[in-house]
């Protein structure tokens, strides 16, 4: 009998010899005369064991790791095939301690299923959602997801169900699904991650959703930085069709829906909902004017969802489990689950998936681990390259969307960057605005001048050149931009910069905290 073998063909994992470690597995495998069967999984999201190999065995996946070339064959010399003891064995995969602690619905089978299996997806529980919703009206489906308190995980946390309703409102015509897979923030991963893992749970979410406002036709606008993503994508989505999961006539319902990847354009405002559409219809990627909404004009000037991958891949398990499953997790308006990214300067960077509320120290520190370096953590940046700056004072602040916005902070897609004490925040305050400068569209003043003159102030603060006079000019243009702008990337661009000058304002001044 054959003996399964786990590799991840995830980018993080890839980035650190994953390819070489399953091929040098396969020939050990042969040479030694040994059954192996891999698959390429993804990851489970501990990057610091990639790559993380597991080995199914009776009593579940044996965990190694981080494997290289050069462990191989010791690690078959070790009887690591029957899940025998190794220096680099973590016992049980499902009991390592940052695995167990999580609670994982949007990425329960990221790491655990072969992507571009149909067979193994519904083995794992996968399209019973559909399943579900083909025997529901398009009403019920939206309430459904409405109930279930799910908002978007794109970073404007808008509910999920009412914008679905506004597109299921509109009269019959064309509509379209469209999902945002950009994930333009620093920092983040879990698109990619979900992408790459389980791609199928997107393609059954944007599936359920096409059927509950009527449109036929999805397309998934991917970051073009993520080829791995997109192989993963095409294959699953050739899967799903042949299965007969998607197509003109989704397993008999008579209801159609067919789905498309389409390639982004590099730019990070194409993240931005109506810059994406813009792009996906061939045009620059530059912010349009609402209203009109997307919901009600949107692609090619029809009613388009447009969602973030988190948002779509968590709908099968809302449908699948019922909204009040999934609304049991989480605190007040913040429901379900939220998969967060740690990255930065942090011993265990990865994934964690949480329901909402925990304090942000126990990420930092039982997840994280604390600082790589050793040295005390100074500051976090929450929600990706817009997000807040905050001081180790702010770590009890809970994870979730009210408790943030209330400190001024936000949660945006979850990603979560950590710094040492030796972060200079003058400097960090800085590249906020060169971000913004070079990665604005230029179609409003407040972001595309604004932001150029803002890293002409912060250097004129560097040099010491007029110190206060010049804090005071950068305070008046962060007002300008953030109340000024067309959206996000300039409204929010201050936002670093602010609360660099509030919570750390000795690197600007010059003088001790
Ligand atoms: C500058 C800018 C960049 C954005 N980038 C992304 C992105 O990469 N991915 C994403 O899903 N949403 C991004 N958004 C948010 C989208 O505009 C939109 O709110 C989201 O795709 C809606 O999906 P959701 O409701 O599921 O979150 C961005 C917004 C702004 C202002
Ligand atoms: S804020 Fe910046 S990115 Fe947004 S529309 Fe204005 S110029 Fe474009």
């Amino acid at each position: 009998m054959s003996t399964t073998v786990y590799i991840p063909a995830d980018a993080s994992a890839a980035a650190v010899g994953a390819e070489q470690v399953a091929e040098r597995i396969r020939a050990e495998a042969s040479t030694r005369g040994a059954d192996v069967r891999i698959v390429r999984n993804g990851s489970r999201g501990l990057f610091w064991l990639e790559p993380l190999v597991e080995v199914a065995t009776g009593t579940g996946r044996q965990a190694y790791g981080p494997v290289t070339v050069a462990d191989v064959p010791g690690l078959f010399d070790a009887g690591f095939l029957s899940g025998n003891s190794h220096p680099l064995s973590h016992g049980l995969t499902d009991s390592i301690p940052y695995l167990k602690k999580q609670q994982r619905l949007t990425f329960a089978r990221v790491g655990i299923v072969d992507p571009a299996s149909v067979d193994d997806y519904v083995a794992h529980g996968g399209y019973q959602g559909l399943k579900r919703a083909l025997g529901m009206d398009g009403a019920s489906i939206v309430k459904e997801v409405t109930d279930s308190g799910l908002r978007g995980r794109g970073g404007a946390a808008f509910p999920t169900g009412i914008k679905w309703k506004t597109v299921l409102d509109q009269p019959p015509q064309q509509k379209y699904v469209t999902c945002n897979a950009d994930e333009g923030d620093s920092g983040t991963f879990s698109d990619r991650m979900l992408m790459e893992g389980d791609p199928l749970s997107l393609v059954e979410g944007m599936t359920i959703a096409g059927i509950a406002v009527g449109a036929t036709r999805g397309f998934i606008y991917l970051r073009v930085e993520y080829p791995h993503a997109y192989r993963a994508l095409g294959k699953a989505i050739a899967a799903a069709r042949a299965a007969g999961y998607l197509g003109r006539d989704v397993l008999g319902s008579g209801k159609e829906f067919e789905l498309s990847v389409r390639l982004g354009a590099g730019a990070y405002i194409c993240g931005e909902e109506t810059s994406m559409l813009e792009s996906l219809e061939g045009r620059r990627g530059e912010v349009r004017v609402r209203p009109p909404l997307p919901a009600i004009k949107g692609l090619f000037g029809q009613p388009t969802i447009v969602n973030n991958v988190i948002s779509l891949a968590t709908v099968p398990v809302i449908l699948a489990r019922g909204s009040t499953f999934y609304k049991d997790f989480g605190v007040g308006r913040s429901r379900g689950t939220l998969p967060l990214q740690l990255a930065g300067n942090l011993k265990h960077c990865g994934l964690v998936e949480l329901a909402f509320g925990p304090p942000l120290r126990e990420i930092l520190y039982d997840f994280g681990g604390g600082s790589l370096s050793g040295r005390p953590l100074r500051a976090v940046q929450v929600g990706g390259p817009l997000g807040a700056y905050l001081p180790a004072s702010q770590f009890d602040t809970a994870v979730d969307y009210e408790a943030l916005s209330g400190i001024g902070a936000l949660l945006g897609h979850g990603g979560i960057v950590a710094f040492d004490d030796t972060v200079d925040m003058l400097q960090m305050a800085r590249y906020a605005m060169e971000f913004c400068a070079v990665e604005s569209c230029g179609k409003c003043t407040p972001c595309r001048i604004g932001s150029t003159r803002g890293v002409e102030v912060i250097d004129r603060i560097r040099q010491g050149i007029d110190r206060e006079k010049n804090i005071s000019v950068l305070s008046d243009l962060c007002d300008t931009m953030q109340y000024g702008s067309l959206c996000g990337l300039g409204g929010m661009a201050p936002f670093p910069v602010k609360s660099a000058l509030k919570h750390f304002a000795s690197d600007f001044t010059g003088r001790p905290a």
